[in-house]
């Protein structure tokens, strides 16, 4: 009788941890992305659906189907998605960021993705802004804690530079005259331009040249490496391609 109870035990025992095996390779299915999505085209909500989209959720949805994964949208502050990162509340950021020598000291960056840089965004109506240097004792929009914040800040004489934590904030500060220009992305500079061709225009070519990547904690060396691999796969078999140019129309 003893020993039957101790087998039944073990076999019970068994069952119990392949179960717990198996529904924790199920729960590592999913990769949960951080983005602070209201940065168009690249990541924003659809009005229509609710849905988030955008370049970069279409690149990290085709990623994660590549990986065999499912990926889940985690939307965050901008300025936050470092930190929260590092606190483990998602796996990756997918938020056009720009790889930075400063942010690579505290998360590895996936291989850069996409190339762009900062432009001016000013009202159509101003004809005296045309160069960086045309900013000296001016006010400046920025996005909080993004790398045109940090040129804004680095650049002589600004008289003002105003960081707001969405990228939208700053460019409703140009339109209604409580900044003389925000500093930007060039392509997110380009979509609001097109989506506000009265009230903003794009000043001149990018002063800057610089590459999104994701970004992962440093020790998710594995997750990176897949993630690289998966985005060599989709640039190869033309996924990327195909990504590019439904949102920005030429490759
Ligand atoms: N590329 C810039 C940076 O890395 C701005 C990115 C802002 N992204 C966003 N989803 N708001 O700082």
């Amino acid at each position: 009788m003893k020993r039957w109870s101790a087998v039944v035990a073990a076999v019970l025992l068994v069952a119990a941890v392949s179960l717990m095996i198996s529904m924790g390779a199920a729960a590592q299915e999913v990769i949960r992305v951080g983005a602070d999505t209201a940065f168009p085209p690249f990541e924003f909500v659809d009005e229509a659906t609710g849905e988030y989209t955008g370049f970069d959720m279409d690149l990290i949805r085709a990623i994660g189907e590549q990986m065999g994964v499912k990926v889940e949208i985690v939307n965050t502050v901008f300025d936050s998605l470092i930190p929260a990162l590092l606190l483990g509340e998602f796996d990756v950021i997918v938020s056009a960021m720009t790889i930075t020598e400063e942010r690579a000291q505290t998360v590895a960056f996936t291989d850069p993705y996409f190339r762009t840089g900062l432009v001016i965004a000013t009202r159509p109506d101003n004809t005296s802004i045309k160069t960086t240097d045309d900013l000296k004792g001016k006010i400046v929009a920025v996005q909080m804690g993004s790398t045109g914040h940090f040129a804004a800040d680095a650049l002589p004489g600004v008289g003002r530079v105003d960081p707001y934590q969405f990228v939208d904030q700053a460019m409703t500060a140009v339109i209604i005259g409580a900044a003389d220009a925000a500093i930007l992305d060039e392509l997110v500079a380009i979509e609001y331009m097109q989506a506000h061709p009265a009230s903003i225009k794009v000043v001149g070519e990018p002063f800057t040249t610089e590459e999104y990547g994701m970004a992962v904690r440093p020790s998710d060396t594995e997750l990176l490496q897949r993630i690289n691999a998966a985005l060599a796969e989709l640039r190869a078999n033309g996924t990327y391609d195909q990504l590019y140019e439904k949102w920005f129309g030429v490759d």
